[in-house]
């Protein structure tokens, strides 16, 4: 048998449990304590009625909440696009077409190169709290960069998309057609394999329903189920179209119309809002109030890309939300963490309750709240994972 801990003298815990807790979302209990036994909780309450364990560890009055699940990312690239992001800040729009650059870099990598970067990047976002994340390809556009690609991720998650349709690649930009059946066939087969997820970039500039259609349907055929790019530079059919094949979820968000937030608010597509990107590309954010308010089911993640949205910080994007996209502290923190699991159809995690993993996160503040009124602040402090103390 696994010795047991306890994580005890936890001034604010977020168990995103209501029936464990206070009854909001966020299942909050104060004074409380954890109890963890190989990679699982076993036992959350008020740390006077703690069972008795092998271990204790005293929290110190420190919140203790979810490890955030960070559903949305592109970790397999080389290079950066520093001069892309200087020339924004000068004034230049962000278009699609910037991809390219980290095509090039990435299919010019060595696949050792590519596994280093991935290695610290997830090093850097554990380090923010991260214990789950969705990573992706699309910077391949090839049948073996996309497949090396999904190779490389599948050996550090379980929480891998392909993402051949990022864009037409420039050596078949006279030819879409050719592309997208190259991505529902052989780059299709390649890479199946390797993913849980398939995705498409459902945009002016990339790929328009029709195609964004026939790449998820392939996709489905294959057992691989659908999350979309979608909405994000402009209106368009992916909200629709991630509700109409059932995707886990509709991603960025920023453009919707009515019909848009109607149609997610009756379906179980999650909308990941991903708001490093709107910072790194200084678009307007998209409305989390009124999807909300609608009872749509909203996740935060990081998009954390060399283009769009080079964080790999959850605690930027909660902060984010809460000043600029109408969100409360508790609804972002919720997002963040059960949101995520929400996206990728998780239940194991993102919630601190018995049976779940013991991934969670100790936060140098008294409450979860301090991750949005300390914007910037590095409060993680503490971090488990699977039941082991990473830091
Ligand atoms: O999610 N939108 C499409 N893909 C990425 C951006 C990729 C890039 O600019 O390199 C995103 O923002
Ligand atoms: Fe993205």
């Amino acid at each position: 048998m696994s010795s047991s801990t306890a994580i005890t003298n936890i001034a604010t815990l977020v168990t995103n449990d209501p029936s464990l807790g206070d009854d909001s979302p966020l299942g909050l209990i104060q004074d409380a304590a954890v109890v963890i036994e190989g990679d699982r909780v076993t036992w959350t309450g008020e740390s006077s009625k703690a069972p008795a364990t092998d271990n204790r560890v005293d929290a110190g009055g420190r919140a203790v909440l979810p490890g955030f699940v960070d559903s949305h990312s592109h970790l397999l690239f080389a290079g950066d696009r520093t001069a892309e992001f200087n020339a924004r800040m000068s004034g230049r729009p962000y278009s699609a077409g910037g991809i390219r650059t980290t095509v090039a870099a990435t299919r010019a990598a060595s696949d050792d190169d590519l596994e280093r970067n991935l290695v610290r990047h997830l090093a850097e976002a554990l380090r923010q709290g991260t214990t789950t994340f969705e990573t992706k390809s699309g910077y391949g556009l090839t049948v073996e960069d996309e497949a090396r690609a999904l190779r490389i991720a599948a050996a550090h998650t379980d929480e891998v998309t392909y993402l051949g349709a990022h864009i037409v690649p420039p050596d078949l930009a006279d030819d879409p057609a050719a592309y997208v059946a190259l991505v529902t066939g052989e780059m299709l087969d390649a890479c199946a394999p390797y993913a849980r997820w398939i995705d498409v970039f459902c945009e002016k500039g990339a790929f328009d329903g029709d195609q964004a259609r026939a790449v998820l349907t392939a996709g489905k055929a294959r057992g691989l189920t659908p999350r979309v790019h979608a909405n994000q530079l402009s209106y368009g059919p992916g909200v629709q179209l991630a509700v109409e094949l059932d995707a886990a979820s509709a991603d960025h968000c920023t453009h919707l119309t009515d019909a848009d937030v109607d149609a997610l608010a009756h379906s179980r597509t999650v909308a990941t809002l991903l708001p490093g990107a709107e910072f790194s590309t200084r678009a307007e954010w998209p409305d989390a109030r009124r999807l909300l308010d609608a009872g749509v089911t909203v996740a935060l993640s990081t998009d954390c890309n060399p283009g769009s949205s080079y964080t790999s910080s959850v605690p930027f994007c909660v902060a984010l939300a809460v000043r600029d996209m109408g969100m409360t502290p508790d609804e972002a923190v919720w997002s963040a963490t059960a949101g995520g699991a929400a996206a990728l159809r998780r239940d194991d995690i993102g919630r601190l309750r018995p049976g779940a993993r013991a991934d969670l996160v100790v936060l140098d503040a008294p409450s979860h709240v301090h991750l949005a009124y300390r914007p910037g602040v590095p409060l993680v402090t503490q971090v488990w994972r699977g039941g082991r103390r990473e830091f």
